[in-house]
């Protein structure tokens, strides 16, 4: 198959929603990271995200929306308070909200649970495209599984390319990160993925939130997830990848020292403006700016980056888990299976 890349125009909006519409899958921006979408109600469409994404198939698809009018059918009962407020909030934006499945979700894409994850995302191509296509869109990130999330259009062609028939290039995603999963079918919402909408914010919409456990950490043995994504490890880098936390300087020292054992193909990962406590040492920036938002925004391209390059040996230097500092040790962490040195 020929893949496709088109800028967003209203003729490859259109021709994008032609395809969804037709049973086909398409690349797309959104605020997070790019999607990989088909027709939500299609189950055999659906099934095609699962297959050019190598993706395991109890792992459930969160469903797109464009409007608060598209969700009732999709899901069974009403919405609770605390849905309500949050939606209030921070929709359109980078948050899902899991809720008691309807009938119309296809099997496919709740992965047999159910509960459907939905999101109304704010990127207006993910808007238009969706109204174009006139169906809701079942997307996972735009990565073949295994791979960092894509956060450019070119991501998405490397992963996908001969794979589905369009992409479309909204440029760079300005999160970075995917988006928050929270479970409002019990009594308080519950954080099972951490991403840009953060536990403080959640906190101020509703009044109560609570983090999983197992969002940073690895799970235990026999340990059933509430959210079957974090059984898997997603990305692992090629290289060995270490994590230290601490005081700045202490860390650079740390990270110095093991730098300085490893063989070949070393490389760090340090906050931009901390480069100058490397020396000549290979260092490679995490984002514009020492700000968590900057480093999100930065991750994903920095992780495949390493790949790229064939780092084997690296050595990152943490981030705050306050705000979207916490989405960005999540996925650093599981990236690093956890492997954290508190310096
Ligand atoms: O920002 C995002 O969320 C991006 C863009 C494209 O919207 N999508 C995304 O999808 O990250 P994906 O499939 O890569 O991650 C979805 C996560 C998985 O960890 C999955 O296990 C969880 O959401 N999830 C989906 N439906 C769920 C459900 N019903 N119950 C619990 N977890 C669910
Ligand atoms: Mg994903």
């Amino acid at each position: 198959m020929n893949t496709k890349l088109l800028p967003v125009t209203p003729e490859s909006i259109a021709e994008a929603g032609e395809i969804i519409r037709a049973g086909g899958l398409v690349g797309f921006p959104t605020e997070t990271v790019y999607g990989l979408g088909a027709n939500a109600l299609n189950g055999d469409a659906v099934r095609m995200i699962f297959e050019a994404k190598g993706r395991p198939g109890d792992n459930p698809l969160i469903t797109h929306v464009a409007t608060e009018a598209e969700i009732p059918p999709l899901i069974r009962g009403h919405i609770p308070a605390a849905a309500r407020a949050l939606m209030d909030a921070y929709w359109p934006g980078p948050m899902t909200l899991i809720f008691p499945k309807s009938d119309l979700i296809p099997p496919e894409v709740s992965a047999g649970l159910d509960t459907v994850g939905i999101r109304m995302p704010s990127h207006p191509a993910a808007r238009a495209l969706i109204q174009a296509a006139g169906v809701p869109i079942a997307a996972p990130s735009a990565n073949r599984s295994g791979r960092p999330s894509p956060t450019t259009a070119k991501h998405v062609m490397d992963d996908m390319d001969g794979r589905i028939p369009l992409i479309l290039d909204g440029g760079p995603c300005d999160v970075g990160v995917e988006s928050t999963v929270i479970d409002v079918t019990g009594d308080v919402p519950r954080v099972l993925r951490p991403g840009g909408v953060t536990p403080e914010m959640i906190a101020k919409a509703c009044g109560a939130v609570e983090v999983d456990g197992a969002v940073m950490r690895p799970l235990r043995e026999g340990e059933k997830p509430r959210s079957p994504g974090m059984k898997y490890r997603h990305y692992a880098p090629t290289g060995d990848l270490t994590i230290f936390e601490g005081e700045a300087e202490a860390v650079a020292r740390a990270i110095c020292a093991r730098y300085d054992e490893a063989p070949d193909n070393a490389a760090i990962l340090a906050l931009p403006g901390h480069e100058a406590l490397y020396g000549a040492r290979r260092v490679i920036p995490l984002g514009q700016a020492d700000s968590a938002s900057s480093v999100a925004a930065a991750l994903f391209a920095v992780l495949r980056q390493l790949d790229d390059e064939g780092a084997e040996h690296i050595f990152s230097e943490a981030v705050d888990a306050e705000g979207v500092g916490l989405a960005v040790m999540n996925r650093l962490g599981r990236a690093a299976a956890f492997h954290i040195v508190k310096v």
